[in-house]
């Protein structure tokens, strides 16, 4: 939160992005959802603001509370007095505990950020332990109950069963995302900032970790023992509704890096810049009678701008802005990649011509048609890949 006021009243359920505005004297923003949790946030947020102040650094706890029934925004705005690390955000007419972790964390100014259950099932002390894992070379920090130490105080076998079920199903599906923790399923962990500052993050159902360590550039990752503690208050949000939400999220991830308008984007572009290659080159060799060579040159450069062009203000606009210098070496990485395999594809249509016999329009498309899906590989694999990821 930018201003001072302890509790921020927002309304609508639109999630801005996470910025890479920061406050230095702020290392850590640990984002509390909640919903109906009046009974708990009290000595949760205790423990953890005296947890944190004894580590000497600087932090902040943000409640984010979708507006809930036993009025748990205005308890916690309550306790601000008392602890004055703690911001609350009272969200109306949204829902959904990813998007509220996303959510606080927009509003948040530390270098690092987290989540932590409102409830009391994360036990608060972890959190120096998370924070002391965050070294330079860590870019996310996971509380396991599945490494040693680590456990569920009192599960019953069918809760067991259904967390390990869909961790084996996350495991089939985004091997390279589930099967980078032990515990993809916690919902209790830290990451830097700049590993989920201006991703588009994608908040369906509850699993935010697994958002984080699908879209965002993560090399390195520790995980530190928890037990997961039984509720003393309310009761558990999780419902079938979350398992479909988990099969949907396991889904659209599996489809990432190309969502689906995006994709229909990508596509357009392609076409578009096929046809205006193929039409720059009839005209220029058929109308001005320039040589085979040099028609095929500027139709192929004609295409290349084109596409360049549209996927940074189009295809992939909006998503991650990394600033000028960014789009430079982009843009620059595309032409000469794409510059690259025009000069091959200048190489077979002569090739097609001379030894084959071919005519220069035939000769012209099938170069083209040879060439194109091995630009598309390079384009967008070697320099939008920052984009899209
Ligand atoms: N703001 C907001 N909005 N908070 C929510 C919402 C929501 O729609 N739904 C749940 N929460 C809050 C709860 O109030 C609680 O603080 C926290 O999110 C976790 O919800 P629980 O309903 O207590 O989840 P759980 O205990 O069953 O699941 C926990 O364990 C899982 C590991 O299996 C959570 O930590 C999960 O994140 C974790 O993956
Ligand atoms: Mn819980």
């Amino acid at each position: 939160m930018t201003d001072d006021s302890p509790l921020l009243e927002l309304v609508g359920d639109e999630v801005p992005a996470v910025s890479d505005d920061t406050d230095p004297s702020i290392r850590l923003s640990l984002v509390i959802p909640t919903y109906d949790e009046a009974a708990n946030v009290g000595r949760l947020v205790r423990r953890l603001h005296q947890v944190l102040a004894a580590t000497g650094v600087g932090f902040e706890l943000i409640i984010v509370d979708d507006d809930s029934p036993d009025c748990t925004w205005k308890v916690a705005a309550g306790l601000v007095q008392d602890v004055p690390s703690l911001r609350v955000i009272r969200r109306t007419g949204a829902s959904g505990l990813a998007t509220a972790v996303i959510c606080g964390w927009s509003h948040a100014r530390g270098d690092v950020l987290g989540v932590i259950d409102g409830d009391g099932q994360h036990p608060p002390e972890v959190v120096t332990d998370l924070l002391a894992a965050m070294d330079g070379q860590t870019e996310v920090a996971v509380a396991s109950r599945h490494v040693d130490g680590g456990g569920v105080s009192d599960w019953s076998a069918i809760r067991r069963l259904l967390s390990r079920g869909a961790q084996a199903l996350g495991l089939l599906l985004l091997p390279g995302t589930v099967g980078r923790v032990t515990d993809p399923m916690s919902g209790y962990f830290l990451v830097r900032r700049d590993v989920v500052a201006g991703v588009d993050l994608d908040p369906v159902g509850y699993k935010i970790l697994l958002e984080v360590l699908a879209r965002g550039e993560v090399r390195r990752v520790a995980e530190r023992p928890y037990v997961f503690l039984e509720r003393s208050e309310g009761e558990s949000k999780v419902s079938a509704g979350h398992y479909v939400g988990y099969l949907r999220h396991l889904m659209r991830l599996r489809l990432h890096p190309l969502r689906s308008r995006a994709l229909v984007r990508y596509l357009l572009v392609t076409a578009l810049a096929l046809v205006a290659d193929a039409l720059a080159f009839l005209w220029i060799f058929d109308r001005h009678g320039w040589n085979l060579t040099r028609s095929a040159a500027i139709a192929g450069e004609v295409g290349i701008l084109l596409t360049v062009a549209l996927h940074d203000l189009w295809t992939f606009a909006g998503r991650a802005t990394r600033g000028a210098v960014d789009r430079i070496r982009r843009v620059l990485g595309a032409q000469i990649a794409l510059g690259l395999l025009l000069a091959v594809r200048l190489t077979v249509l002569n090739a097609l011509v001379n030894w084959f016999d071919l005519g220069p329009l035939a000769a012209f498309l099938i170069a083209m048609a040879a060439i194109t899906p091995a630009s598309h590989l390079l384009g967008s694999r070697l320099t939008w890949r920052g984009v899209t990821s």
